[in-house]
């Protein structure tokens, strides 16, 4: 159900909740690597689109999940903790709302460790402000990981995306309204669609990158690729995935969007996708390939056929924890790494194993150990 914009609070679907616990399982994750690995550095995370985290069904949203996990991370960390201050900043427009939410989170305001920053604005004015009160994630390698979630397809412009990931460490997790987008397309002039479609993109691309006779799921999926591809031309975000988020109806599709500069970013974001439960009322799929699959994190098989397609042929370099058969599998399959597929398409004599260690054992795809994966050409269909 969407909100009003007179309404405080709403009622929370299936897979927004779901939204919110991937949220918190992530930052767990995310502020304990960072806040335990380089003295000093300054963290800050942002939620550009706080809302009043509260739900009429469920006690909280986004700015208390993310909170939680600050507190729990420092809870964890205790002694080992090395950064600086960890800063969380909140900006939501519409003024009840922002009330609602400052209300809900004044108990973490004692944590130690912790800056809280509230901005009762839109995200372009509030990312502005921010920058001044804390600018050293927005320019150095400090980290920044950044919520986007907007209602709809509008209000997060590309120009301030790609600003945000201009910085070294920055990562952000955006709630991309594809349907949205492909309706702004289809109404044309009524939705005053070349400034929003521009906005959203950044540029005009989007006016040769659209099929007017296409079908409008199609059309949606166009649009979410259009994105990926934008975010990935950035430099050094190399690492770029697409969940999806589908009703048991099949009937809602809205793409949680990852980009960061660093793999264990998706590595983890991937572990927290896992751990959340999907209960059948909603569903996480892989939507970066273009036959849209459930995400089976348990079933590597379709994924090896790719992934031995992919580089059929070539010998591949896979000394390198940064090699092109990991990146493959983090950013073209649902899984963190590509050991699963491989341990498969050795059992079939589909690869050629190149290592230097006379005792590894068949199956065994261990770091250090294999210098070299050859993709033999296939002769017969699969047997798997
Ligand atoms: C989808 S809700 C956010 C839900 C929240 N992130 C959560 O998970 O609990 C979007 C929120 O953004 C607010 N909003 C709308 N336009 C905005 C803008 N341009 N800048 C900041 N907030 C905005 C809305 O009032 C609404 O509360």
């Amino acid at each position: 159900m969407s909100a009003r914009q007179t309404d405080i609070t709403w009622k929370a679907e299936p897979h927004t909740i779901a939204k919110i616990k991937v949220l918190e399982a992530y930052l767990v994750a995310y502020f304990q690597i960072l806040g335990t690995s380089k003295s000093n550095q300054t963290l800050l995370y942002v939620d550009g689109f706080a809302g009043p985290d509260e739900y009429k069904n469920f006690p909280h949203g986004s700015p208390s999940a993310a909170l939680s996990a600050a507190r729990e991370a420092l809870h964890n960390s205790q002694d080992r903790w090395v950064a600086g201050k960890l800063h969380c900043a909140f900006i939501e427009s519409i003024p009840k709302r922002f009330e609602n939410m400052v209300r809900k989170i004044e108990p973490f305001h004692q944590i130690s460790g912790l800056c809280i920053h509230t901005y009762n604005t839109d995200f372009v004015n509030g990312l502005a402000k921010l920058r001044s009160d804390v600018p050293a994630p927005f320019a150095k390698a400090d980290p920044l990981f950044v919520f986007i979630d907007p209602f709809g397809a509008t209000g997060a412009p590309f120009d301030t995306v790609r600003d945000l990931l201009t910085s070294d460490c920055s990562e952000i997790l955006i709630n991309l309204d594809a349907d949205g987008i492909g309706r702004i397309f289809q109404a044309k002039e009524s939705a005053n669609h070349d400034t929003l479609l521009t906005a959203i993109y950044g540029d005009r691309a989007w006016t040769s990158w659209f099929d007017k006779t296409e079908p409008f799921p199609l059309l949606c999926r166009r649009a979410l690729r259009l994105y990926t591809e934008k975010l990935k031309s950035i430099a050094d975000v190399r690492y770029v995935f697409a969940f999806e988020m589908q009703s048991s109806s099949g009937a809602l599709n809205y793409f949680l969007v990852f980009a960061s500069k660093h793999p264990l970013g998706l590595v983890k974001m991937k572990e927290a996708m896992k751990r959340i439960d999907q209960d059948g009322s909603y569903r996480f799929s892989d939507a970066d390939v273009s036959q849209p699959s459930l995400l089976r994190f348990d079933d590597p098989a379709p994924y090896a056929r790719e992934l031995h397609k992919q580089f059929e042929g070539r010998s591949v370099n896979y000394e390198s924890l940064d090699n092109e058969i990991t990146n493959y599998a983090l950013n073209d399959t649902p899984f963190r790494n590509a050991k699963q597929m491989l341990v498969i398409l050795e059992k079939q004599g589909l690869i050629q194993v190149k290592t230097e260690n006379v005792k590894r054992r068949k199956g065994t795809f261990k770091e250090g150990d294999v210098r070299a994966v050859e993709f033999l050409r296939v002769t017969q269909a699969f047997q798997f």
